[in-house]
């Protein structure tokens, strides 16, 4: 049994935990920045930077006592190192690098789609290789096969916004508070999916790639032009995107094999969501799997996870570690026509 002490800084949540091998959560800690970004509707790289640097060493040491755990104890310390705003990453990865070097522990510079691609493995021991998942975050929407730690092969991607990233515009755009998928949610519950015409991006095309960018456009129309009430068009929204979800992932699952369908990320938190994936799963014959909310939106679990399934196989990294602003999980994968900078 090992003990890993996982860092999360890659976005606007600072965190730590302690994670044993056999899947104990000794102790955990989030503290997110929402009101620091709120006025800006949006996560401002260098404000969540700094925020990481006042908040991330307290979260340290609060995790160690929560445990009754000192620093010699640990058998590792992993800590995100990319995807991620790189000022942010630059601060966790750093904080880690420090504790590896005094306390003389192994590093483990985890890829954060590496921790939510995991993640569900923390909670469900009877999830085996391979999976697919749908990795559906703020900054990331993509179908993978996972094939075993450190070993993905990416089906889809999107070709424009992630999934959260349009959950977060559309919210914008109705003056909901970010991030905009749990308030377009609540908001979605009084309203009706079918009253405002929304268009599913994608829907059917041959490879399961993913669109959001025209459906955060039509949204914006049905904003301005006034008819609607808001929670009809949080409601017709979220309604899309669930079909388009369906839609692609069903389009991955009939050209894999693994028997298990997996879906993980902060849009994963979505009740709705859960369900429409769950029953696609049964309708496939596969079954299906998904984290508790806690463990979906970012968290450090789900890296120190990630670190002890890394350390398992002897995959710890060097204090030259970089921090990474792209680390893609599949780097054989081919980057998608049409796509920005988020292939
Ligand atoms: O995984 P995550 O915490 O951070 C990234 O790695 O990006 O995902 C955050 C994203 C945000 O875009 C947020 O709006 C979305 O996940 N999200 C949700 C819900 N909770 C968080 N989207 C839809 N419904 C939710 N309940
Ligand atoms: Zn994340």
């Amino acid at each position: 049994m090992t003990l890993i002490l996982g860092l999360e800084s890659s976005c606007d949540d600072s965190a730590a935990a302690l994670v044993t091998s056999d899947r104990q959560i000794l102790a955990q800690v989030v503290v997110g920045q929402n009101k620091a970004h709120q006025p800006f509707g949006g996560v401002v790289p260098e404000i969540a930077a700094r925020a990481h640097v006042e908040v991330l060493p307290g979260l340290v040491r609060q995790v160690l006592n929560d445990a009754g755990v000192e620093v010699a104890q640990v058998d590792a310390i992993a800590a995100t190192a990319g995807p991620g705003l790189i000022g942010g990453v630059m601060v966790g990865l750093l904080t880690g690098k420090g504790l590896a070097l005094a306390a003389g522990k192994p590093l483990v510079a985890v890829n954060h789609l590496e921790g939510h691609a995991l993640s569900p493995r923390l909670v469900d021991p009877a999830l085996g290789f391979p999976y697919l998942l749908l990795l559906a975050s703020g900054g990331h929407c993509q179908l993978l096969e996972v094939c075993g730690v450190g070993d993905y092969r990416r089906l889809a991607t999107t070709i424009d916004d992630a999934a959260g990233e349009a959950f977060d515009k559309a919210a914008k755009l109705l003056g909901l508070p970010y991030p905009g998928g749990p308030a377009i949610e609540v908001l979605a519950e009084e309203g009706d999916a079918d009253a405002v015409p929304l268009p599913r991006p994608l829907f059917g095309s041959p490879e399961p790639h993913f669109s959001f960018a025209g459906l955060k456009s039509a949204v914006q129309r049905a904003v301005v032009a006034g008819t609607h009430r808001p929670a009809d068009i949080a409601a017709s929204f979220q309604q899309a995107v669930i079909d388009c979800l369906v839609d692609r992932t069903a389009r991955a699952l009939a050209t894999s094999n693994a028997p298990a369908l997996v879906v993980a990320g902060g849009v994963a938190a979505n009740g709705a969501i859960r369900a429409a994936l769950a029953s696609l799963a049964e309708r496939h014959g596969r079954s299906f799997a998904v984290p508790p909310s806690w463990l979906c939106t970012d968290n450090a679990a789900m890296i120190a996870w990630a670190g002890a399934e890394r350390l398992a196989v002897g995959a710890v990294d060097g204090l030259e570690s970089p921090a990474r602003a792209r680390w893609p999980l599949d780097p054989a994968a081919e980057t998608v026509r049409g796509a920005g900078v988020k292939a």
